[in-house]
C-alpha cells in the first residue's frame, strides 16, 4: 500500500509544480522565485525575501537560481558588487540551460584590486559554444550603490543593458545560418565563485583570501517573461497577455539606443571577439556582420 497510484501522484505534483513557479508578475521576492541553488549557508535571502547575499570565502562561492525555467525574458536585476580589493572574485548574472550543450547569455563581473575597474565580461552560448566574448569598463564606480543590469531575450535578438543603456545585441540571424538560442528555456542564475585562474589581468593577479569572505548584494529585480511550465510556455496560451508586451516584440533597437549602443561600444568596450583577428584568421563570424 506504500505505492501511490498514478493518480494520486499526479494529485500531488501537480499543485506542487504551479505553487514553486509562478508565472505572474508581482513585487520582487526572492523566497518566492528563486531556490538556493550551492554554498553551504553562503547565499542568504535577507529582509524578507527582497535582498540576497552572495558569498564568497577560500572554501566555497554560492549561487541561486529561478525556480521558473522561461522560454524568453527580460529581467531587471539589481546588483551591488564587492567592494574594496575584489581581484580573481567573479560575480555572475546569467541564463542557462541544462546540460552539456547549453545556451547561455552571461554578464560576468571579474573583480579588480582596489580603485582599478571591473570588467564586465559578456558571452553568449549556443548549444555549448561560447567564443562570443565581448568586454566593457563600467562608466561608474559599481561598489557603492545598487545599479540595474538588463537581459532580454525574445524570438529576434538578446539585448544587454547597463543602467537602461544597451552595451550589447545579439540578433536572431538564423536565416543566415547564425545559430540562435530558441530552442531550450533557461533559468536566470546569480552566483559568485573564484576565478582567480583567468579572472583578472588574465589570471596574474590572484584573489587575496584575508579580506574574505567576499560579499556581493541583489534586489528589486523584475522579471517579465514566458514561463516554461509541463512542456508549454505561458506566452503560447490564448490567456497570457505577455506576447503583446514590448520586450517580446521588441525587432530592433530604436535610433536613439542604437546611438547609445555605439557610444558605449566605442567608449567602453575594450574587447570583442569580432575584433580578435588572431582567433579568427579566416574572417570573423556571421554574426559580426550584424550592424
Ligand atoms: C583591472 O585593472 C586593469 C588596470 O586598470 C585593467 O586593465 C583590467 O581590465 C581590470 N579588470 C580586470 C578584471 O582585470
Ligand atoms: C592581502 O590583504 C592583506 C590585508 O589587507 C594585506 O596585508 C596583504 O598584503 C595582502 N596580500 C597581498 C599578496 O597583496
Ligand atoms: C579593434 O581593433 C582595433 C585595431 O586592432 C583596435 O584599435 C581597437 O581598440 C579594437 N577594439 C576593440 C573593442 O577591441
Ligand atoms: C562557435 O561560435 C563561434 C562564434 O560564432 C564560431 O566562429 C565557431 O565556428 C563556432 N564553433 C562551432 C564548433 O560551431
Amino acid at each position: 500500500m506504500s505505492t501511490p497510484s498514478n493518480s494520486t501522484t499526479m494529485l500531488y505534483l501537480v499543485p506542487l509544480i504551479i505553487m514553486s513557479c509562478m508565472r505572474f508578475v508581482l513585487a520582487a521576492n526572492f523566497h518566492r522565485d528563486f531556490d538556493i541553488l550551492w554554498g553551504n549557508g553562503r547565499g542568504s535571502i535577507l529582509s524578507n525575501g527582497k535582498i540576497v547575499r552572495l558569498s564568497l570565502d577560500e572554501y566555497s562561492g554560492s549561487g541561486i537560481q529561478t525556480k521558473c525555467p522561461y522560454f524568453f525574458l527580460r529581467i531587471d536585476m539589481q546588483i551591488k558588487l564587492i567592494p574594496g580589493n575584489s581581484a580573481g572574485t567573479v560575480t555572475a548574472f546569467y541564463l542557462a540551460s541544462e546540460g552539456d550543450k547549453r545556451d547561455e547569455i552571461d554578464i560576468e563581473f571579474l573583480g579588480n584590486l582596489t580603485d582599478e575597474p571591473y570588467t564586465v565580461h559578456t558571452n553568449i552560448f549556443t548549444k555549448g559554444n561560447g567564443s562570443r566574448e565581448q568586454q566593457f569598463h563600467l562608466w561608474f564606480d559599481p561598489t557603492r550603490n545598487f545599479h540595474t543590469y538588463t537581459i532580454t531575450w525574445n524570438p529576434f535578438m538578446i539585448v544587454m543593458y547597463v543602467e537602461g543603456t544597451p552595451i550589447r545585441v545579439f540578433k536572431n540571424m538564423e536565416s543566415n545560418g547564425v545559430p540562435y538560442l530558441k530552442d531550450m528555456p533557461m533559468r536566470v542564475y546569480l552566483s559568485l565563485w573564484d576565478g582567480d585562474q583567468w579572472a583578472t589581468r588574465g589570471g596574474t593577479v590572484k584573489t587575496n583570501w584575508s579580506e574574505s569572505p567576499f560579499k556581493a548584494w541583489f534586489r528589486n529585480y523584475k522579471v517579465r517573461g514566458c514561463v516554461w511550465m509541463n512542456g508549454e510556455s505561458s506566452c503560447s496560451s490564448g490567456s497570457s497577455n505577455t506576447v503583446k508586451h514590448d520586450w517580446y516584440n521588441l525587432k530592433e533597437l530604436d535610433s536613439s539606443s542604437k546611438e547609445m549602443l555605439k557610444l558605449v561600444q566605442h567608449k567602453h568596450m575594450f574587447y570583442s571577439y569580432c575584433n580578435d583577428s588572431s582567433r579568427f584568421p579566416h574572417g570573423f563570424p556571421l554574426e559580426c556582420d550584424e550592424k
